[in-house]
């Protein structure tokens, strides 16, 4: 869909107009492209500890141009703000002090990166705080940053270092433009799980990968993505649907399942469709949502149930029956669709937000469970994404909509996508339970 506010505010007389007035001027992000380098620009790596030497090392090896002192003036790709040996709050002064000196000279669409630990490790108040000090810092730095420029954490917990896998696929991910929509979050990584990629275009090379809801819209942009990163798809979608779904499964060479997710069998015939089709079964995910809006003061049992019936149970019923299955043990991974609206709440839409937020309360709960087969299991909590659910908002809410968040803009399917095939790669095997939001840090509610 066009943002024509976008357009008007990017040149001529309109750019002029917006800069006079202090109106929003969203820019156009830098998405990832197959073949673009992963940074345009340098990238400081900041911090004292060994884990700061460690991870400098490994961006060296990965060719990147590194420095571990600022160059007065110099343009910067990313800046990676290490902060995994904090003790008080007292030790963030230095590090994040000698940070903001660089600040401006980041790169419009460049990225700030802090790796730090959870507070929940903390061996006392003062670690704690000093670790929780991180989260609020990083969400406000990364509302202070302007031109496209997006911030994000890594958050170690355990046994983690800045160079487990995880901690190095997140941080590639935050690096990339696969995360051009995703400001101000964190994401927790565990030690041991999780591998790079042997080929970087080909995260998911060899796996089989159902995506629900796939005909159009959201899903449809998941397919072609994960086809992109080398998996083979099994698309579904409602029998209604068919004609679409036919031709995404066309576009991604992969094959067309009609299935109304909230069977009974849903489950079983998903396992069954992927075991005859392709021999194995590796990555679900669970994309179909329905929205029926109504405040719920006039709430009926009809839009209250299909909601909860689609968005939530069905996820539940198919995840038992994968738990469950023989096919579904060689690193399964699981990746649902959640809502910022099931975390900040969104007027009319109580039904829609319960089964969202129902989706995370899932996600962290079946995680131990999943771990038991080497699997994962998250979810992704898109914002407000240019689809065409978004396009039949009135235009005035619609407007203001897209402008509250800290990239002034509406993200597209492919950003929600992206943050999808990341969580579905292997590079993501030591993330499991968490919820990422891809919604340019929304600036209201939570
Ligand atoms: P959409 O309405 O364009 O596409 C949803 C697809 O799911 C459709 O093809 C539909 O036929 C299919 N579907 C619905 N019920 C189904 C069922 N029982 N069985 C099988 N397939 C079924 O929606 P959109 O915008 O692409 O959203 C995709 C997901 O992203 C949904 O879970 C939605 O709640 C979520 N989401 C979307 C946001 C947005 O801004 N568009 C924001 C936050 C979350």
């Amino acid at each position: 869909m066009t943002d024509k506010y976008t357009q008007f505010v990017s040149r001529g007389p309109g750019k002029d107009l917006a800069r006079r007035l202090g109106l929003p001027q969203p820019v156009a992000l830098r998405r990832h492209q197959p073949g673009r380098p992963l940074l345009e620009g340098p990238v400081l790596v900041q911090g004292h500890t060994t884990g700061a030497d460690d991870l400098a090392a490994t961006l060296l090896a990965w060719n990147l141009d590194v420095r571990r002192h600022a160059v007065p003036r110099e343009k910067l790709g990313a800046i990676v703000l290490v902060l995994d040996g904090l003790a008080r709050p007292e030790d963030l002064e230095k590090p994040v002090l000698t940070a903001a000196a660089s600040l401006r000279d980041l790169a419009p669409n460049g990225s700030v990166i802090t790796v730090s630990r959870t507070a929940a490790g903390a061996d006392g108040p003062a670690a704690a705080a000093a670790r929780q000090g991180v989260d609020g810092l990083l969400r406000s730095l990364a509302k202070e940053l302007r031109a496209g420029a997006t911030g994000n954490g890594i958050l170690l917990s355990d046994a983690a270092t800045t160079t487990s896998p995880s901690a190095l696929g997140a941080l590639r991910f935050f690096l990339s433009g696969r995360s051009a929509f995703v400001d101000g979050q964190f994401l927790t990584v565990t030690s041991g799980a999780g591998e790079l990629p042997a080929d970087d275009g080909k995260p998911l090379a060899g796996r089989v990968a159902v995506v629900t809801g796939a005909a159009r819209g959201i899903g449809a942009a998941i397919a072609r993505t994960l086809h992109r990163d080398g998996a083979t798809l099994i698309v579904v979608d409602v029998p209604a649907a068919g004609d679409h779904l036919a031709q995404v499964a066309n576009a991604v060479r992969g094959t067309a399942l009609q299935l109304d997710i909230s069977r009974e069998d849903a489950g079983q015939r998903i396992i069954e469709h992927a075991v005859a089709r392709q021999g194995r079964l590796d990555i679900v995910v669970h994309n179909a949502g329905i929205t029926r809006d109504k405040l719920l003061a006039n709430m009926d049992q009809g839009r209250w149930n299909s909601v909860i019936a689609v968005n939530i149970a069905a996820q539940l019923r198919i995840n038992e029956a994968l738990l469950a299955s023989e096919h579904f043990r060689t690193s399964p991974r699981i990746v649902s669709v959640a809502s910022t609206s099931g975390i900040a709440g969104n007027r009319g839409q109580t039904n829609y937000a319960a089964s969202k937020g129902g989706v995370m309360g899932m996600v962290r709960a079946t995680a131990p469970l999943i771990a038991a087969h080497g699997g994962s299991i998250n979810a992704v909590a898109p914002g407000f994404i240019e689809t065409e659910m978004t396009a039949r908002i009135p235009f005035a809410t619609r407007e203001v909509a897209r402008r509250l968040n800290s990239l002034q803009q509406g993200g597209q399917p492919g950003d929600v996508a992206e943050a999808i095939a990341f969580l579905a790669s292997d590079a993501a095997g030591g993330i499991s339970g968490e919820v990422l939001r891809v919604c340019g840090q929304n600036l209201v509610g939570a």
